[in-house]
């Protein structure tokens, strides 16, 4: 087929021609926009699934939807090693500006910036200076305690205030939680339950692996009770078959049963993967319709495109202790556990400990259920056994 009209978009956070499979989540975007504009508690959303399942891509979608809904936004992308105050700083001056703008009378604004001004204090004497551009007397006291924990809380107050003065509702969005440091998650949740408390109309957007379990105590309990996590998982066999089908539709283009059932067989559902190989299929096909022959010949192009690009990135970022760890944790399956993964290894249980701790920091494996590991990519112990097919099982 003509490679121009290929409909389909592998690659982080590209909107696909067909976002399948995922209406029961937008619903529940839609219900918590609508209520908490009007002030009515609802639980704010933590979409959690793996890499490539088409987290980004809904967050995406739910800020059109907040904006539509006459929402203020800010995104931002949590990161291994950047603050988020400091991430965040900059987009909620945006938003304050915006607000202040707003023809409406008050002076939550301008106490808004000036908590604003006050948090970034409190973020120097943390971080060292950093410039901001911000030419306002803090409000001393008000967010300045350096203390990510009760500063966020009061900073979003300040925010909550300034737009329900404004008649305006404001959704964060913050892709890649994982990221956050356990402290900043806690601020994140604390800062939320003052919005409950308070009712103010400022939502949390959130995407990322799951978080839930490393929590403990308090933070635990209040995340469960403030958060609903939406579950972003492969898609259904008959989902995944729309994915594909409805895109080459549009396009005249017929794909077989057959060629669809077996696609679905090699993606297992997951959403990047249904692009790439949608995107293989459509460029190999010469006939019309796309059947199972094409499906054999794309597969081989697909997954070496995957090698070079969806896992390598991830595969380069690694030291050798952790592509051994990695490799060991493939040999032993999908999801796996650290004494089998040492014993694999040749190793004592305690001496992987801080191997284990750097891959969940470079959100390269994940715990689902204490004491379990898993890959956060999927289809990423294929892939290892692909990319050092040489691991001799030691002992
Ligand atoms: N519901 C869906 N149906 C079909 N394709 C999807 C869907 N969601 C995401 N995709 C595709 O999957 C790929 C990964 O999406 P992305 O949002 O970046 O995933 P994540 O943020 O979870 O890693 C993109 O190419 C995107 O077009
Ligand atoms: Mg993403």
């Amino acid at each position: 087929m003509d490679p121009i009209r290929n409909p389909f978009s592998p690659g982080a956070g590209s909107p696909p021609p067909q976002l399948a499979g995922r209406a029961a989540i937008l619903e529940q975007a839609r219900i918590l926009l609508g209520r908490a504009a009007l002030g009515k508690p609802e639980k704010s959303l933590m979409l959690t699934g793996l890499r490539g399942a088409g987290k980004t891509v809904l967050l995406n979608e739910m800020r059109r939807m907040a904006q539509d809904a006459g929402y203020r936004t800010v995104l931002v992308e949590a990161h291994e090693d950047k603050a988020l105050g400091l991430l965040i700083a900059p987009s909620l001056k945006t938003v304050f500006f915006e607000l202040d703008r707003v023809a409406r009378a008050g002076d939550r604004v301008k106490r808004g910036l000036r908590v604003l001004r006050s948090f970034l204090s409190g973020l120097t004497v943390k971080m060292g200076d950093f410039e901001i551009g911000l030419d306002i007397e803090p409000e001393t006291g008000a967010a300045d305690s350096g203390d990510i924990e009760m500063d966020l809380p009061n900073l979003f107050e300040a925010l909550g205030e300034a737009a329900r003065e404004k008649g305006n509702a404001i959704a964060i969005l913050i892709d890649e939680i994982q990221y956050l440091t356990q402290k900043e998650l806690g601020a994140i949740i604390m800062a939320m339950h003052r919005m409950q408390q308070r009712q103010l109309p400022v939502v949390l957007l959130g995407a990322g692996l799951p978080v839930l379990p490393g929590l403990a105590g308090e933070s635990k309990t209040y995340a469960e009770r403030l958060f609903s996590f939406p579950d972003v998982s492969a898609l259904s066999e008959a989902d995944a078959a729309r994915a594909i089908s409805e895109p080459a539709l549009a396009e005249g283009v017929r794909i077989t049963e057959r060629a669809l059932k077996e696609t679905y067989r090699l993606t297992q559902g997951y959403p990047y993967f249904i692009q790439e190989w949608g995107y293989q299929l459509w460029n190999m096909a010469e006939t019309n319709p796309i059947d199972l022959h094409v499906v054999k010949a794309a597969t081989e192009t697909a997954i070496r495109r995957l090698d070079q690009n969806f896992f390598r990135v991830r595969f380069d970022r690694l030291s050798p202790g952790e592509k051994s760890f990695l490799r060991a944790m493939a040999e032993l399956g999908p999801a796996s556990r650290s004494g089998d993964i040492a014993a694999c290894l040749g190793v004592k249980v305690n001496s992987i400990g801080p191997v284990r701790a750097k891959l969940i920091k470079k959100g390269m494996i994940y715990s689902p259920a204490y004491g379990d590991l898993a890959f956060t990519v999927p289809l990423f112990d294929e892939f290892m056994k692909r990319a050092m097919p040489e691991f001799a099982k030691e002992a």
